[in-house]
C-alpha cells in the first residue's frame, strides 16, 4: 500500500480540531517527509510502513511536544491517532489530495536582473498571462506562489490561513538565514505576527496613526519641507532623492519617534545595508552588520529614553513615540524588550523607505508625461488623484513582504500547498488589466483607482495618512517654488537602487534641474 503523496490531516484535540498537511515518500519500509500545521513546519523524524500500517513521530512540534501518529491507510484514506505528548491520543485521519500543480513559470529574465529591476511590469505581465496565481522559481532559489492579479492579491492579504509569523516559513528562507525560528530581520514585530500578538502590537501605536493625529504634524511637516526647498532653490540641479525626498520622510519619522538629529545619518547606511538581497555570502555578512547596527543603536536609544523618562507623565504626554512605548512597558500589554526595539526599527524603516519611492518615483513620472506635469500644474486640485495614482502606476512596494500558506488554499484554478511560500506582488496587482483599464497608462485622473501600493486587510499600512500628507506637501511645494523643474539626464538612465529586495522600487538617483533663485 503506497503512501507517498501529499496528504489533508484533522485530528480532534482538546482545543478543537487542528489541521496538518503532511508530503511522504516511502522505500517499502521506511516513512520520510514533512509536515505543516499551524505551529510550523517539520521534518518527520522516524516513519516505518508494515503492510498497510504507517506510522510516524515528529519531535518536538506542538509546545515542545511529541507528536507520533499510528494508523492503517487505505487507498486514499488514512484512519488512525495521534499522541499529542502528555496530552494523551486524539483520532486522526487523512485524505490524499491531488493537488493539480500548473506548470512551473517559463523562462523569463529575472526579477532582479538589470532588466526585471529596470522595468519588472512586462516581466509580471507575462507570469499573469500563465495566472494570476502561480509557483515560480524566487530569486533565491526557493519555490514561491506568486500573485499577480488584483481579486487575488485581495483575497489572500486577507486571508486567515496566511501567515506573517516567520516559524511557518519554509526551510530554505531558514536555511539561507533570511529568518530564524522566531523572528525576522526587523526583530518581533507588527509586520511579522499574527493575531492575537498582531493585534497587541498594532494597537500600542495606532493611535499616534490616525488622520487626526497626523493632521496635526502638518505645520512640522510643511515647516521640514519649506527648509529643504529653501536650501535646493539656489543651486539650479540636484539630485532629488538626496536634496529632498530622503530627508523630508526620515527627518518626520525621526521627530515623531525621538531619535536625535545627529544620528540620522547612519540609519541610511544601515537600512541600505539591511535592504540587501542576500544572494552571496558577503552580502548576508553586510546585511547582517546593518540588522546589528541598528538594532544596537535601538537598545541604545531606549535606554536613554527609559533613564530621562519623567516619572508620573502620562504615556499620551511623553515627548515622543519611543518614550512612550517604554512608559507603557510595564502595562499589562506593554513591549518587552525585542518588541521594543522590533517595533522602532519597523516605524523607522517603514517610514522612510518607502516614502523617499514615493516622492522620487512620483516626481519621475512626472517629469516623463509632460503631458500630465502640465495638468497637474493647471489644475492643482489634482493633486490627491495625481497621489494615488503615481502608487498605483509604480508604488514603492512592489512586492509585499513574506507570507506562508497554513493549510491548502484553493484560489481561482489552483490550490497553494501549505507550506509554501506566498509573494503578493502588489505592484502587478495595481496593473491588472482585468482591474485598471489600460493599465500601463500613467493617469492622474484616473477615477476607481483603489490600488493595493498600501497593502490590504490586517497588514494594511499603518502609515498611509502620514504618507499622503507627506507626500502633498512635498509635491505642492516642488511645484510651486520650481516652475520649470525637469529632468537633468535622459530618462532612460534612470536607475534603481541597486542591489535592494525587490521588495521596494526606488530610483538611485533623480537629477533635476531648475531656474535658481537668488541667493
Ligand atoms: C508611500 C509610502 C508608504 C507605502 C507605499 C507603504 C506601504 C506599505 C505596505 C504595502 C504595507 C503592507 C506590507 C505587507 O502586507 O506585506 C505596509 C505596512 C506598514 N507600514 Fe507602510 N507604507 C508607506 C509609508 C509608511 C509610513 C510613513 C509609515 C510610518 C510609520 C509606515 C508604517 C507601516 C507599518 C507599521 C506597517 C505594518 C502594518 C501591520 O503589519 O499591521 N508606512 N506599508
Amino acid at each position: 500500500m503506497s503512501i507517498d503523496g501529499t496528504w489533508a490531516f484533522t485530528a480532534e484535540s482538546p482545543r478543537g480540531e487542528q489541521s496538518f498537511a503532511a508530503t511522504f515518500t516511502s522505500d517499502g519500509e521506511r516513512l520520510a517527509g514533512t509536515m505543516t500545521g499551524a505551529q510550523g513546519i517539520w521534518e518527520i523524524d522516524e516513519g516505518s510502513v508494515h503492510g498497510n500500517e504507517v506510522g510516524w513521530l515528529v519531535r518536538r512540534a506542538v509546545m515542545g511536544m511529541n507528536l507520533r501518529f499510528t494508523g492503517v491507510v487505505d487507498g486514499d484514506q488514512w484512519t488512525g491517532k495521534v499522541k499529542v505528548g502528555v496530552l494523551g491520543s486524539f483520532p486522526a485521519s487523512a485524505v490524499r489530495t491531488t493537488l493539480e500543480q500548473p506548470p512551473p513559470a517559463r523562462s523569463e529574465p529575472s526579477l532582479i536582473s538589470a532588466e526585471g529591476r529596470a522595468d519588472p511590469y512586462p516581466i509580471y505581465a507575462r507570469i499573469r498571462q500563465d495566472g494570476p496565481v502561480r509557483p515560480v522559481q524566487g530569486p533565491l532559489g526557493g519555490q514561491v506562489w506568486m500573485v499577480t492579479g488584483y481579486e487575488e492579491a485581495r483575497a489572500l492579504l486577507n486571508d486567515p490561513r496566511i501567515s506573517k509569523h516567520p516559524r511557518h516559513a519554509p526551510q530554505w528562507l531558514r536555511d539561507l538565514g533570511i529568518v530564524t525560528a522566531d523572528e525576522g530581520p526587523t526583530g518581533t514585530n507588527m509586520l511579522n505576527s499574527d493575531p492575537p500578538d498582531h493585534t497587541r502590537l498594532r494597537r500600542l501605536v495606532s493611535k499616534g496613526f490616525t488622520p487626526r493625529r497626523i493632521e496635526a504634524l502638518r505645520p512640522r511637516v510643511q515647516r521640514i519641507t519649506d527648509d529643504l526647498l529653501d536650501r535646493m532653490a539656489p543651486l539650479g540641479r540636484v539630485d532629488l532623492i538626496d536634496a529632498f525626498a530622503y530627508p523630508l520622510p526620515i527627518t518626520v519619522i525621526s521627530e515623531l519617534i525621538g531619535v536625535p538629529e545627529e544620528d540620522r545619518d547612519d540609519f541610511r547606511s544601515w537600512t541600505a545595508a539591511m535592504l540587501l538581497m542576500p544572494l552571496e555570502e558577503e552580502l548576508r555578512a553586510r546585511r547582517s552588520q546593518g540588522i546589528e547596527a541598528i538594532n544596537g543603536y535601538l537598545a541604545a536609544l531606549i535606554e536613554r529614553k527609559r533613564r530621562d523618562l519623567r516619572p508620573g507623565v502620562p504615556r499620551d504626554e511623553q515627548p515622543d513615540l519611543a518614550s512612550a512605548l517604554v512608559a507603557a512597558a510595564d502595562d499589562e500589554d506593554g513591549l518587552n524588550e525585542r518588541e521594543l526595539v522590533g517595533m522602532l526599527n519597523l516605524l523607522l524603516v517603514a517610514g522612510h523607505e518607502t516614502t523617499v519611492n514615493l516622492i522620487g518615483n512620483g516626481m519621475a513620472a512626472l517629469l516623463r508625461h509632460p503631458g500630465q506635469l502640465a495638468l497637474l500644474r493647471d489644475q492643482p486640485q489634482l493633486l490627491p488623484s495625481a497621489i494615488e495614482e503615481m502608487l498605483r502606476h509604480d508604488g514603492p512596494v512592489e512586492q509585499g513582504t513574506g507570507r506562508t500558506a497554513v493549510e491548502n488554499i484553493e484560489i481561482g484554478e489552483v490550490t497553494i500547498p501549505a507550506g509554501s511560500q506566498v509573494t503578493v506582488a502588489l505592484a502587478a496587482a495595481d496593473r491588472d488589466p482585468r482591474r485598471f483599464p489600460d493599465p500601463d497608462r500613467f493617469d492622474i485622473q484616473r477615477e476607481d483607482n483603489a490600488h493595493v501600493a498600501f497593502g490590504h486587510g490586517l497588514h494594511f499600512c499603518l502609515g498611509a495618512p502620514l504618507a499622503r500628507m507627506e507626500a502633498q506637501i512635498a509635491f505642492r511645494g516642488l511645484l510651486d517654488r520650481f516652475p520649470d523643474l525637469a529632468l537633468d539626464c535622459p530618462p532612460e538612465q534612470l536607475r534603481q537602487r541597486p542591489g535592494t529586495t525587490p521588495l521596494f522600487r526606488g530610483l538611485a538617483e533623480l537629477p533635476v534641474k531648475f531656474t535658481p533663485a537668488a541667493r
